[in-house]
């Protein structure tokens, strides 16, 4: 790597072949990884910018065997840096992406994808190694998966949870049932179906993984479906920009004080992105829809017509990817993007699932640190 340094010693460009870097001289020294910046056992800082002088600057820079040497003043300390490291933070790019991208890694589905959902056995995911790996792989790619081979067991659901993190309890308890007998001739007990939902978002934050587990399934109908959030989101956007933008752009209001001592709000919008235009969440629930007041009265029509539509598009059957669980099987959806919904039932009989929150970044994380750790191992 060839190193060349601005006259001020605030920029420092690489050329790396054909490429060129630049990196300011406080990034870098921010982003110092030796043992007195950053600690060589958990890879914590271990200073606050406070202790870096405001006026660092470049001194030297020269490429070493393996990466260069950057010698900073006014401290007077010499830093090295690891080629790999900096290629893989360059951050010297334009900034062109459209709203509405997604993070590397996710994977937008439609009914196409039916036949191959994400799936693995209970027994050898708790074996962990390549069977989970690919689990959590795909769990975040399409943001659901089903687990298949678990017992018909009460709490037989916490194992699923076990796999990557842990239960999140609220009001509805550790667990919640899901029981339905499906009697025809008296309406209050039909299984009628529910638009396909992303759960409690009235709760700040909502819950970001949900689990739910078949115990008994006699009743004909009733299967399980997702829709993809993010699916539906980015195809709003291409038949109508303005829709997508006018539900990215302003909250709405979500509530749930059905029972004594409960009043949950949230004011979050039903398309969220990041400030630089990620698709970072859908919420989307209408039964627990609030009053929204805090669209623009100019723009009231425009949000109905555009919330209309995005119902539509999740209501469309090819959106959707349908499944039975039998009695053992249970799947989780990732709660701030896929939606799940339960279709009508036909027939007599029982159906009971037993369903519980949890949290993604345990999921990431345990699919992460499997990651690093097969990195290290191969290397
Ligand atoms: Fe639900």
């Amino acid at each position: 790597m060839e190193t060349a340094v601005d006259p001020t010693g605030h920029i420092l460009t690489l050329t790396d072949g054909d490429a060129q870097m630049r990196f300011h001289a406080i990034w870098l020294r921010d982003n110092a990884q030796d043992a007195e910046t950053r600690s060589p056992t958990n890879g914590q800082r271990l200073i606050a910018l406070r202790d870096i002088p405001h006026d660092t600057r470049i001194a030297a820079a020269h490429g070493t065997e393996d990466g260069i040497e950057i010698r900073f003043e006014p401290e007077g300390k010499t830093v090295a840096y690891d080629a790999d490291w900096l290629r893989a933070h360059a951050y010297d790019r334009s900034a062109t992406q459209i709203r509405g991208w997604v993070a590397e890694g996710v994977e937008c589905w439609d009914t196409g994808i039916s036949d191959d959902v994400p799936s693995g056995d209970l027994n050898a995911l708790e074996q962990g190694g390549a069977a989970l790996a690919d689990w959590l792989n795909g769990a975040t790619r399409h943001g659901f998966a089903k687990v298949t081979g678990g017992p018909a067991e009460e709490g037989a659901l916490f194992r699923v949870v076990d796999l990557f993190g842990y239960v999140r309890e609220t009001n509805y308890g550790r667990l919640f049932e899901v029981r339905t007998e499906v009697n025809p001739t008296n309406l209050a007990f039909t299984g009628l179906g529910l638009q396909a939902h992303t759960d409690n978002p009235y709760r700040d934050p909502a819950p970001t993984v949900q689990v739910l587990y078949c115990l008994e399934s006699t009743a004909e109908g009733g299967e399980n479906m997702v829709v993809d959030g993010f699916a539906c989101a980015r195809r709003l956007q291409q038949e109508n920009p303005d829709y997508f933008d006018v539900l990215a752009d302003h909250c709405a209001r979500f509530e749930y004080s059905g029972e004594a001592g409960v009043c949950l709000t949230s004011r979050r919008p039903l398309i969220e992105l990041s400030p630089d235009g990620e698709l970072i969440a859908v919420r989307f629930n209408n039964r627990s829809l609030a009053t929204v007041t805090d669209i623009p009265f100019d723009k009231m029509d425009l949000w109905y017509a555009a919330y209309r539509r995005l119902g539509e598009i999740v209501d469309d059957p090819a959106m959707e990817v349908t499944f039975r669980l039998e009695p053992g099987e249970s799947f989780i959806v990732d709660n701030t993007r896929v939606l799940h919904a339960r279709k009508a039932y036909s027939g007599t009989g029982t159906r009971w699932l037993q369903g519980c929150y949890a949290d993604k970044d345990g999921l990431r994380s345990t699919r992460d640190a499997m990651h690093r750790a097969g990195l290290e191992a191969a290397e």
